[in-house]
């Protein structure tokens, strides 16, 4: 097994630099065809409001933001949405996973979920939520023990480049 070239962290705050880095990988992921909320091509305007308002989130605590770097800087990230109606304290939403396609297939994937796992205990959270493009890359990361598939729901998003696609929605409960 090889030793990870990267490392994780969570970032509290957000500075320009940061910001930019994360435009970056979002831009990457629309243009290589993944279905993040964004039409291809994304335009850094675009990708940089988006990330301006993650940035919002995570400084007044509703987002918990999670980085990996390489020496060649950003190169993925994951967030989990904290804040939520006040009957579902214990919820977190997770999203925006992202990897920079030069680092794919090396298990940086992974060990964001892992990561993001941790955070959301340490928040106090018990149950994690998410969707997925179905039988994507990212659904057979998800399909893992403790991810349990909820259903599909056809035709529900835009792929970047157009096309219709179904999501799948997963929970997992942090137990213990
Ligand atoms: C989905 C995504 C986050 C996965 O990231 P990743 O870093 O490639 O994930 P991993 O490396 O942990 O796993 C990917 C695959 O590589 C394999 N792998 C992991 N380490 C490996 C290694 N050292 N050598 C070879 N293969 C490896 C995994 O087994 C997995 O195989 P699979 O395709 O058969 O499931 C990435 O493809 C991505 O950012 N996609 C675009 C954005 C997106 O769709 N996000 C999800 C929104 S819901």
């Amino acid at each position: 097994m090889t030793t990870p070239t990267w490392f994780l962290r969570r970032l509290h705050a957000l500075d320009d630099r940061k910001i930019d880095e994360l435009v970056d990988v979002l831009i990457d992921c629309v243009a290589g065809g993944a279905s993040v909320s964004f039409m291809h091509p994304l335009t850094r305007d675009r990708a940089l409001a988006f990330w301006r308002r993650v940035a919002q989130g995570v400084a007044a605590g509703e987002r918990a933001l999670l980085v990996a770097e390489d020496s060649q800087g950003l190169c993925g990230t994951v967030q989990l949405v904290l804040n939520q109606p006040e009957n579902q304290p214990h919820r977190a939403d997770l999203a925006k996973m992202l990897v920079r396609r030069r680092s794919r297939r090396q298990g940086l994937g992974a060990a964001l979920m892992r990561a993001a796992e941790t955070t959301a205990r340490e928040c106090g959270k018990t149950l994690l939520v998410l969707d997925a493009v179905s039988d994507g890359d990212a659904a057979r990361l998800y399909e893992r023990p403790g991810w349990v598939r909820v259903g599909e729901i056809p035709d529900y998003a835009l792929l970047p480049q157009g096309g219709l696609c179904g999501t799948t929605v997963y929970y997992r409960q942090l137990g213990g």
